[in-house]
């Protein structure tokens, strides 16, 4: 009897306990719904005064008139920065996260001289599950102490290291145009694109990727496509949440990419670490940690040595976030500026004479400067370039970079010294 009412007591003290853990995570799933509530009108009230493009809704703000096709997107960025000209910034309410555009010099120049605001945008966090918290997504000390250690690697005299890599890649590339020489306009972008993924591949981790020969490499493709999906995401706020991205087939795809690209920078790391404490082994003296002579310096091997301040190398995660970064914001970059380069050497055939002089100049400071200016010189020594389209022709689409989404069409001849 007695057993029979411990029973129903346990049962009662169970079935109470339940309860009331159902109405703790109740009450504080709607607190914390009534204060994001609160910062959001907070938020609201806030940004009021600041001058708007329309109306924005609440929660969806202006999501649903921004245009999801890159080329009108960038239209619209054009015509609304020239209608509202005459404002000191503006506000966009994407979702709902208030986003601020200063677009004219003055304005734009303190936030870039600031010290202080290095925080990068809300939208910024679609890059943290590729890149993690590396220079371009990082802010306060961890920035700081990371842009201490990494900016040695910046130094030109490393960056003569890659002007080999950058020389070799374009003469694979002019190799690749010299079978348009007087045929008929084709376009130049992808050519370009594969050429800088090379070299950012070879400079940042040491691995010839051959993009150049063979464009179908996993990993190329990954890293385009990835680029592509995150500038997509942020425009579109019913994407945003993680768990439900993950029920549209773009987030699953997003998802293989992610492996994709990690897996494959994970094991260039691995395997140039091995490489490196082999050398130490070898050499014996503590000293050793640049590569075996024949193998070229790449940012990895630097990234590999660097340490800070107390001494402390980086972890591999670390030289991770820093790799992909690189691979990021390197190649897009540069590939869109050379190609709008040719265009428009091609369309003023007089400026184009100028730079044909200029050719044997010493080169300047920075990778992609040094870059860009290999490739093109490398280019033009071989080529005269006509471009083929008017400018309303090139679909000028905003995306991550300026992007021509028709290409840039150009016709080749052989330069030679008659055209001088
Ligand atoms: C024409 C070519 C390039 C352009 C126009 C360009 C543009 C930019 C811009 C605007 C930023 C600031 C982004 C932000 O803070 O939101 C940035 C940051 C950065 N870029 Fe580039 N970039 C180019 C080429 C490159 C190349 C070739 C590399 C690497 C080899 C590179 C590596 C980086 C890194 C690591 C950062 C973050 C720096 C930091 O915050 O400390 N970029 N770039």
């Amino acid at each position: 009897m007695a057993g029979l009412w411990l029973g129903l007591v346990w049962q009662k003290l169970l079935l109470w306990g339940a309860a009331s853990a159902l109405s703790l995570a109740g009450a504080s799933l709607v607190l914390s719904l009534l204060q994001r509530v609160a910062s959001y009108a907070r938020k609201w009230q806030q940004m009021r005064p600041i001058p708007t493009v329309a109306r924005a809704y609440p929660l969806v703000g202006h999501a649903l008139l921004m245009k999801p096709d890159g080329r009108e997107f960038f239209q619209q960025i054009i015509e609304y920065t020239e209608e509202y000209r005459h404002m000191p910034l503006l506000k966009l309410w994407v979702g709902p996260v208030p986003m601020v555009a200063l677009y004219n010099a003055e304005n734009v120049e303190v936030i870039l001289t600031s010290s202080k605001q290095i925080d990068k945008s809300s939208m910024y966090k679609f890059l943290e599950p590729w890149l993690g918290l590396g220079l371009l997504t990082s802010t306060g000390n961890k920035w700081r102490s990371r842009r201490k250690m990494l900016t040695p690697t910046f130094h030109f005299t490393i960056l003569e290291d890659f002007l080999d890599i950058m020389n070799e890649q374009a003469n694979i590339l002019v190799k690749k145009l010299e079978k348009h020489i007087n045929q008929e306009a084709f376009n130049c972008f992808f050519y370009i694109t594969l050429c800088a993924l090379d070299i950012i591949c070879e400079t940042a981790m040491g691995k010839n990727i051959g993009a150049q020969s063979n464009d179908d490499s996993e990993y190329v493709r990954a890293v385009y496509r990835m680029s592509e999906m995150i500038f997509r995401r942020i425009k579109m706020p019913w994407l945003w949440l993680d768990l439900w991205y993950l029920m549209f087939k773009e987030g699953w795809e997003h998802k293989k990419s992610l492996q994709i690209l990690h897996t494959f920078t994970n094991s260039v790391i691995a395997e140039r670490a091995n490489e490196m404490n082999a050398n130490e082994d070898c050499r014996g003296d503590g000293r050793g940690s640049a590569p075996s002579k024949n193998k070229r310096r790449a940012f990895l091997d630097l990234l590999l040595s660097v340490t800070d301040d107390e001494g402390n190398r980086l972890s591999h995660e670390d030289i991770r976030e820093e790799v992909d970064t690189f691979m990021f914001e390197g190649h897009d970059t540069t590939a869109a500026a050379i190609n709008w380069s040719l265009y428009l050497l091609g369309s003023n055939p007089e400026v184009q004479k100028k730079v044909d002089h200029e050719l044997d100049d010493v080169f300047g400071q920075k990778f992609a400067v040094m870059e860009e200016k290999t490739i093109l010189s490398c280019i033009l020594r071989h080529f005269w370039i006509e471009s083929n389209q008017k400018r309303e022709e090139l679909g000028l689409e905003g995306q991550l970079i300026l992007r021509p989404s028709n290409g840039i069409w150009i016709k080749l001849k052989r330069r030679n010294a008659d055209e001088r």
